[in-house]
């Protein structure tokens, strides 16, 4: 079943593109294109329920990221809110400018590293794993805090290097079917891979809940299944790679509006 698999996509890889593109070898070509959102292509129905948030099923963990956020945790720490009060102005555009360089330690950091960073230095609490509802929580919450505003990381200084890696590893066939990001998220926008329009790879909606998940996944989850489509080496969630590989993403899709929790299939 799995080998029948992988063999489908590489026929639907093959087939489903001009000569060359998904050759084995030879420079990867690369169109400048507007970046098309995965929101473009989803059904009417899932657009409706996405664009309601009423009936949009993400919206559970954004009110969930709300309490916790409001709520002082078991323990006697204080809340989030007790340092960060009125998080619709405070915290509003964070999540557009993450993941930045962290002065004090030179490492690349997201949404997730910051919430974790404050449970341990300022609530003196265990980080929190990546796709724990407690964690999809409150990064779902702070995001759609910023909904509407534009992506706006910076890739200058300390955070050159990390935008670079992400840049090779976008660039870098992987794989079983040694395919490279690019090679569908550029060059092959718009064509149906197993049931899926293939987008741009715009991050603006993560969080986002997945009907294939039946819950809400991070990016990096995201990113993981891209791997596993292609029969990759697998990289941790919150690891360096998807670090600067979400640093890319979200440089190369700057101006974007954070749109978020999106529905995905
Ligand atoms: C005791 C006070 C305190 C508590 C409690 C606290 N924080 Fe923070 N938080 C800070 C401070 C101070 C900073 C700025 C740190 C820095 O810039 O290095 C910060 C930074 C952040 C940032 C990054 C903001 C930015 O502009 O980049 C996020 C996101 C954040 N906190 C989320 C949370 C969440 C979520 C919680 C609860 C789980 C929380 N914080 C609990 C004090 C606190
Ligand atoms: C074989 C083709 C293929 C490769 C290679 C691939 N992906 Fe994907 N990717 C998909 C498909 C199909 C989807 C789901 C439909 C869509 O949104 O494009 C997807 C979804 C995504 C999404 C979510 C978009 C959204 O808004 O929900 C991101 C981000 C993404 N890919 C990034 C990457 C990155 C980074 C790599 C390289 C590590 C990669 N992909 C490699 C096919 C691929």
């Amino acid at each position: 079943m799995g080998g029948l698999r992988v063999l489908c996509i590489a026929i639907v890889l093959i087939h489903s593109h001009t000569i060359g593109a998904f050759a084995a070898d030879g420079p990867l070509r690369v169109e400048a294109q507007p970046l098309r959102s995965a929101s473009e292509f989803l059904s009417p129905a899932l657009r409706a329920e996405q664009a309601d948030p009423i009936r949009n099923r993400g919206m559970l963990w954004v009110e969930q990221g709300e309490r916790l956020f409001t709520q002082p945790p078991p323990g006697g720490a204080p809340s989030c809110a007790t340092c960060h009060a009125r998080a619709e102005t405070s915290m509003r555009g964070v999540a557009a400018r993450l993941p930045a360089v962290d002065a004090a330690s030179g490492q690349l950091v997201n949404l997730e590293g910051r919430v974790n960073e404050c449970r341990i230095v300022r609530q003196s609490l265990p980080p929190l794993d990546y796709e724990t509802d407690e964690l999809l929580a409150l990064t779902a919450y702070l995001t759609a805090l910023s909904n509407g505003e534009p992506l706006a990381v910076s890739i200058d200084g300390p955070a050159s290097a990390f935008y670079a890696y992400g840049q090779q590893l976008w660039n870098e066939r992987q794989g079983q079917l040694n395919v490279a990001c690019t090679q569908c998220h550029d060059q092959s926008v718009g064509r149906k891979l197993r049931g899926d329009t293939i987008s741009s790879a715009v991050p603006t909606g993560y969080p986002a809940y997945r009907l294939e998940w039946q819950t809400l996944g991070s990016l990096h989850r995201r990113l993981r299944a891209c791997q596993l489509g292609v029969r990759a080496q697998l990289f941790e969630l919150g690891s360096r790679e998807y670090l600067a590989l979400e640093l890319y993403l979200k440089s190369r899709a700057r101006r974007h509006p954070i749109d978020a929790p999106a529905l995905r299939r």
